[in-house]
Formats: C-alpha cells, structure tokens, sequence
C-alpha cells in the first residue's frame, strides 16, 4: 500500500518508519525544509533508540522517502495520516489547538485522487474526525474518500517497539472499505494476533485521551501514596508490588516520582478536562490529577531544600538529568524546568548533566544560569548535594566513593528511587528519595514552603 504521513514529529516519523518496515511504501511529508533537508541526509531530528537505522534501512530498500511536497505523495496514496501536532492552546482554558489538522485537511483534499482513506494520527478531541471529514468534503466535493481515527499509543524512548508490538491497535472507521484499508495496513500485527479494536470515530478519539488520562491518574496516584508512606514509615516501592500483583491492578505506571511531564500527559490530561467541561461533563479526578501534579513538582523542590538542611543559599547543586524521562532528548514539561528555576529562586547555583538532553535543555529559557557539564562527575565537582531527576541508566550505577570526593557535602536527592537506600547510605551519605524514609537526614531543619500550593 502507499502511505502519505503528513507530519515527521515523534509520531509521524516513527509510524512512518514502521510502516514502511511493514513493506508499505511511505512518504513523509513536512513543511520544514531543514527537517526534510536533514533525514534526507540520514539525520534524525529527534533522539530516538533505533530509528536513524530503521529510517537508514528502508530508505535504501526504496520504501521510505521524505518530501515537503504535499500533493504528489497525496494523489498516490491509498491512505494518508495526519499526525500533525495538537498543542495546548495559547489562549484558552486547556483545549487542544487544531488548526495544524485542520490545514492538513485542506491542503489534503486539494490533492486526494482515487478511493483513499484519510486517517487523523494526531492525538485530536472527540468529534475532530467529523469535522475533517466536513471540510475535505466542502473542499473536494465528489471527492472518494473516508476519514478514519488511528490513534497512537507508543512511548517515546520506547517507540519502535511499541509500535511494532502494541498491546492493541485501535481503528475507528465507518465503512467497510475503511476497515479493510485499515487491516491492510496492520496486516503484519494483524497476523501476530494483536487485537484490532474497530470502533466508531468518536471512540477511537476518547479512547486515546482516556488511555493517557488513566496512566496520568495511576501515577499520580502513587505519588500521593508515596507521600503517605514517607509520613508513615511505609515503603512505597514495596506498596505498588503489593498493589500492582493484583491483575486488576497491574504492575506498570506505579512508579513514584517527580510527576509526570512530556509532550502528551500535561496536554491531554488539561485537553480532556476542557472537553469534559464543554459537554457539561465535569471530570473532577483528571481534573484533580492536573492539579496534583503540578503542585507535586513545587513540593520536589522543598524537598531537596530540606535535604540540604533547610536552605540552598550559595549553595550548590548537581542535578543529574534533566529530560522528562530516560532514552529521549525531549525537555517538554520535565519536571527539571520547574525544580531548577524553584532552587534558583532561593539562592541555589546549579550545575547539571543530561547524556541526551544537553542541546534542548539549553534552549529553555527557565534553565537560564544553569552551568551545563560535560559528564555526570564533573557535575559534582564542588557541590553541596547531588540530585537525580531523570533515571538514565548511567547514573544508576554511579562510583559513589567518587561521587562522595567530589561533593563538598555528601547529600543525595533521588527522585526516581534509582539506589538502594542502605547502599548510599553505606557510602557515606545522607538519602532521600521518594516514598521511602529518608536516611541519616540532616538535623531538623526549620519548615521550607516554596509557595505554588
Ligand atoms: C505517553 C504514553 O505512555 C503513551 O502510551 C502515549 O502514546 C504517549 O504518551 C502519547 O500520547 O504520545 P510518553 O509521554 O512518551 O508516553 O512517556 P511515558 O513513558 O508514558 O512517561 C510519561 C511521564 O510519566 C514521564 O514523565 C515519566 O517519568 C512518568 N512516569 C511514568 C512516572 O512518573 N511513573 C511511572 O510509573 C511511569
């Protein structure tokens, strides 16, 4: 089949990727010249494990191409994905901002030529189908075509994989000419057994919202445990095992953490609030888990604050990890961009590491003032604390009689859990973590409130 992906962002250019290993012939199609200049030269515009080779390998085997050039791989193409952004609004109460779908739409009708189905990939709000199937309608009168919803489900650092080996893919489609085009493109899953949910538009769209909002809930959920656990003396790694072997349950997205962030939970979660409240349908636990993860990220910073003895004042801090997570360079809503401005504000100098994250980091404006090193130790260098924002794998197995030489002061903040806490503690140092009684913690500072509550 020939496939037109409108949109080379995370999920345009790793679909289209995958589709193309599937055996379909894919062009993906973007307005950025410079994006469309660079994977022409093999450059990925995001850091992604394994895509610079899959995108390699099937470029050469004349499968996967790259153009700015809308309406000719439109015209060919037996199915064409929208998989343009949907920000958060600038102005508004959370709703996602369509209009990058919408145009797409447009410029798409101008071109379709022969029965083609057009598919939204982009994460779009309960009714977006309709209203694309309306404007290519008005657009292209007599034109042959119908509109599917294919939303995505992959993570990023872990997108191939959850790509080619979803736990379910999810199609909402109105004829059976749609389906058929749909379940041609998924042959390969189809024939792996991987369920095929056909649904209407309308479920396919909330399906997609309703999966990120229940993951966003879960982890905010075990936040909050964790918060009780430090006040009880309980061990919250050990509660969500307890919680997360009950198969109603489920071990995954129990982590506790900093919060949540990332170019999708923030801004679905704050979209489907806004969609709740248009259709007089208040959705008072998403609403309630927006609301507790943001604050969650102010009280991370309190709490190194309280570990370095109530107060950050000249001092200085190493922070080790600055993405929103491990395996990407994505910086978008990380928790790091709210932390670090906070311990500036009250007098902390930072200096930070990121393996991935460096060049994006720097091109935020609330990293401002932040000393950029070259590798988790000379991080150190000088610090009064060490704190850990992002589990990458290389600071899970840091030299701690290093790290403890190279710190003025040996206090570690780790926000992900990464280290046993006897462990750190044998090395010689104060631990906090999350969720877990802090160890040898420093003597009782006064109370520290960053404000934001
Ligand atoms: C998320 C979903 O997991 C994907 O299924 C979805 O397709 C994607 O959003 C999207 O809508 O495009 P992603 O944002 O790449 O994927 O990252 P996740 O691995 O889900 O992590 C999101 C945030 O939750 C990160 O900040 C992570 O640190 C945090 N998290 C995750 C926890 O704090 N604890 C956990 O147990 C799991």
């Amino acid at each position: 089949m020939r496939i037109a992906m409108i949109g080379t962002g995370y999920v345009g250019l790793v679909a289209g990727a995958c589709f193309s290993e599937f055996g379909h012939h894919v062009t993906c199609v973007d307005k950025d010249e410079r994006k469309i200049a660079a994977l022409h030269a093999g450059k990925m515009p995001i850091y992604e494990p394994g895509l610079d080779d899959l995108v390699g390998n099937n470029v050469r085997g004349g499968r996967l191409d790259f153009t700015t050039d809308l309406a000719g791989p439109v015209k060919d193409a037996d199915a064409v994905f929208i998989a343009v952004g949907t920000p958060t609004a600038r102005h508004g109460e959370g709703h996602a901002d369509l209009t990058y779908v919408f145009a797409a739409a447009e410029e798409v009708a101008a071109s379709l030529s022969g029965y083609t189905v057009v598919v939204t990939k982009s994460t779009v709000p309960v009714g977006t189908g309709r209203k694309v199937h309306k404007i290519i309608s008005e657009k292209a009168p007599g034109a042959d075509f119908d509109v599917a919803s294919n939303p995505e489900f992959l993570r990023e650092g872990a997108a191939i994989n959850d790509f080619m080996r979803p736990d379910r893919v999810v199609v909402g489609a109105e004829s059976d000419r749609c389906r058929a085009v749909l379940r041609d493109l998924y042959r390969p899953l189809f024939l792996n057994e991987t369920p095929i949910l056909m649904t209407s538009l309308e479920t396919a769209e909330l399906t997609k919202y309703a999966a990120n909002a229940f993951l966003a809930t879960k982890i905010t959920f075990i936040n909050e445990i964790a918060d009780l656990c430090e006040a009880t003396g309980a061990d919250v790694q050990e509660v969500a095992r307890g919680i997360g072997l009950d198969g109603r349950i489920g071990k995954k997205f129990l982590h506790a953490g900093p919060g949540y962030g990332g170019s999708c939970f923030p801004k679905d979660t704050l979209a489907l609030v806004h969609q709740g409240r248009e259709h007089d349908t208040p959705l008072r636990i998403v609403e309630t888990v927006v609301a507790v993860n943001d604050d969650r990220k102010v009280r991370m910073a309190e709490r190194i604050v309280h570990a370095c003895g109530g107060s950050v004042q000249g001092k200085t801090i190493a922070v080790l990890g600055l993405t929103f997570k491990p395996n990407t360079d994505d910086m978008r809503e990380a928790p790091s961009l709210v932390i670090v401005p906070a311990l500036q504000k009250v007098g902390a100098r930072i200096r930070a590491f990121d393996p991935e994250g460096m060049s994006e980091a720097k091109k935020h404006a609330e990293l401002d003032g932040v000393a950029f090193c070259n590798n988790a130790y000379e991080t150190m260098e000088g610090a009064d604390a060490l704190v850990i924002l992002t589990e990458w794998n290389e600071f899970r197995s840091l030299d701690l009689e290093r790290a403890r030489s190279l710190l003025r002061d040996p206090v570690m903040v780790d926000l992900r859990n990464i280290y046993r806490p006897e462990e750190v503690v044998a090395a010689g140092f104060s631990y906090t973590s999350v969720g877990r009684r802090a160890v040898a913690p420093p003597k009782r500072p006064r109370s520290v409130s960053l404000g934001g509550r």
